[in-house]
């Protein structure tokens, strides 16, 4: 986990990194820390805390020098402290280093470097790497950075600046991802695009097992066998003001408020109205035939997760093709089911999640065919899928995912429905009428939106609780797991999703005088049944707070409060519903004074195991 940069040119490299190290904060921020080569040579400057306390640090003491690096922690390896952060180097402090991943075999290698004399003074597994590349420098850095890496297992991005010769940045990817920017008399290095792309749109993005020596000059890229790759940069289309607040209080807020353009923007040339089909040229292009999936395996982690269980449920609805959808951290590990048979669709908004890309790597073992549903163009799940399916939601920036998961559920919804039309399993009509209620959603989303205060005025209500419950039955079911897991590590506040008519099996214990129940009940076919939970929990104290389609009267009468959604197909309703509990996790978090944008404990990308 973290995140990384690296510059070097003719600027004053100190406000470069601060710059990209702001960007890259999503990926960690209990630390913060930077190596810039200055004209009395390397000097380090480092902090627990967030990049502000680097910055101030940095104010009273400057560092000048035009090559650098930097990194923000999530830590994995050793508390947020001050000596834990990144850089790290030798005992001579002639070598510093960044790093994003985990080193596996570190523990091994610190009884070895320290038999031959090396003192460590952190907890990292990172330290490692800079006494390493130390051992075996003799007079080519380059060569001992490749003879370094070589002794390393796990993941790794990493940047390496050293005295020995400071006209130079190495940059090595494996497992964790990495790019480089390629500007005029100067060249960078960043985990993600947005640290950079306020100097550079053209990027090179390195291959696990690569390496690029950087000088203000040029990149090159090579392999760590040494053989240089030639490679043309890639042009970054988007742009920074996408990654910006636009005027919103925060990131998150931005992120629920563009959901209508997110979906519009997903679903654009998705939909041959003339022949009411979904297109998805992406999957023909890739050779992929629907007709030989037997089953299908649906992975993901947190958030993406839950967009796979409704995505589970429409495949499985639309296609009648048996689908499972997994969280990926267990797929692998239980021996999966898969073949050259089983279409394997792994969902992620960054692309980058270390144990999504790790079920994909499985699946592909096992020979089946693997689809990426991933909002990052050039990520390393859509570099390693037989084919990509892009959410279009544009850069999210929340730690909290909002707009890319309901993005997510757009693209799945569009699979399910080009699955079923090519597999012949879907009658016409109700094709058609599924797809005109899909173009539909953007308009409605927006209308969802405007019950914005509502939400507020709610979340005030239950900002106090310490436990609260979700209740919904099949689809709403899983909106209320999403919910749920939103609330949680927004607010702060415990809280559990359950199947309604499943409470009464044990939970139903915790309900008490004033116990917050959030009753999902969208799809008509099952109103009657929540309701009648929605009234073992009232009889048992709980306020309850509904979330019914306009026009609805019943659920009205059972619950305590009603915040209606535009009337959907039951199929997409997940979609719709996800807002309003967006919203009312982001005011409860308001409300608790919590930090929105970056709660506790937590990181946008995980990209360790
Ligand atoms: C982290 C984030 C979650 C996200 C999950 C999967 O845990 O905090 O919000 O859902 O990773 O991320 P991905 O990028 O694979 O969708």
């Amino acid at each position: 986990m973290c995140g990384i940069v690296g510059y070097i040119g003719k600027r004053n490299s100190q406000s470069v990194l601060l710059n990209g190290l702001k960007k890259l904060e999503y990926r960690g921020y209990d630390s913060a820390g930077v190596a810039v080569h200055t004209a009395q040579g390397l000097h380090i400057c480092k902090s627990k805390g967030r990049i502000s306390e680097l910055e101030s640090r940095l104010q009273d003491a400057p560092l000048v020098g035009s090559a650098g690096i930097g990194h923000t922690r999530w830590a994995t390896h050793g508390k947020p402290s001050d000596v834990n952060s990144h850089p790290h180097t030798d005992i001579e402090t002639k070598i510093s280093v960044v790093h994003n991943g985990i080193i596996e075999n570190h523990l091994s290698l610190k009884e070895e470097l320290e038999a031959l004399g090396c003192t460590f003074v952190s907890e990292t597994d990172t330290e490692v790497i800079s006494h390493l590349i130390a051992r075996y420098y003799e007079g080519d850095l380059v060569q001992a950075v490749r003879r370094a890496v070589a002794r390393l297992r796990g993941a790794y991005a990493i940047a390496v600046l050293s005295e020995h010769e400071p006209d130079k940045l190495i940059a090595v990817r494996w497992a964790s991802p990495l790019i480089i920017g390629v500007g005029e008399d100067e060249h960078f290095i960043g985990s993600d695009i947005p640290a950079i792309l306020e100097y550079t749109r053209d990027v090179y993005i390195l291959n696990d097992g690569e390496m690029a020596v950087l000088t203000r000059d040029g990149a090159e890229l090579m392999t760590l066998e040494g053989n240089f790759i030639a490679r043309q940069p890639f042009r970054i289309e988007w742009d920074l003001a996408m990654a910006e607040k636009d005027g919103y209080e925060h990131f998150m807020l931005k992120e629920i408020h563009e959901q209508p353009r997110a979906f519009r923007d997903t679903l654009r040339g998705r939909i041959d109205s003339g022949r009411q089909a979904v297109v998805l040229p992406e999957l023909e292009a890739s050779g992929f035939d629907p007709r030989q999936v037997r089953r299908i395996h649906l992975v993901a982690c947190g958030t993406a997760y839950h967009a796979a269980l409704v995505g589970k449920a429409a495949i499985e609805r639309l296609t009648r093709i048996p689908v499972e959808a997994e969280v990926a951290s267990e797929y692998r590990y239980r021996s999966p089911l898969a073949d050259e048979h089983t279409l394997v669709v792994a969902v992620s908004q960054s692309g980058e999640t270390a144990d999504t890309l790790a079920a994909m790597k499985e699946a592909r073992t096992l020979g089946a065919r693997v689809i990426a549903i991933t909002n990052v163009v050039g990520s390393s799940a859509a570099r390693e899928a037989d084919a990509v399916l892009f959410t279009m939601a544009g850069p999210e920036i929340a730690v909290a995912s909002t707009k890319a998961y309901t993005s997510q559920l757009i693209a799945l919804y569009l699979l399910a429905i080009y699955l079923a039309d090519r597999l012949g399993t879907m009658d016409p009509s109700d094709s058609a009428e599924l797809l005109a209620m899909l173009e539909k959603l953007p308009l409605q989303a927006g209308e969802t939106l405007a019950g914005a205060g509502l939400l507020q005025e709610l979340a005030a209500n239950i900002a106090g609780c310490e436990h609260l419950f979700f209740i919904g039955r099949g689809l709403d079911y899983a909106a209320a797991l999403e919910a749920s897991l939103k609330l949680k590590e927004m607010s702060y506040i415990h809280s559990e999703a359950y199947p309604a008519g499943e409470l009464k099996h044990g939970s139903l214990a915790l309900i008490e005088d004033g116990t917050p129940v959030v009753a999902v009940a969208l799809q008509d076919s099952l109103l009657e049944k929540t309701i009648g939970n929605i009234k073992e929990v009232k009889a048992r104290g709980a306020y309850v707070i509904g979330i019914a389609p306009e026009g609805d009267t019943e659920l009205a009468k059972a619950a305590d409060r009603v915040v209606y959604v535009p009337r959907s197909h039951a199929l997409l309703s997940p979609a719709l519903a996800a807002i309003p509990l967006q919203l009312l996790a982001y005011y409860a978090a308001l409300a608790r004074g919590n930090d929105v944008d970056k709660p506790r404990n937590l990181a946008k990308s995980v990209t360790v195991e």
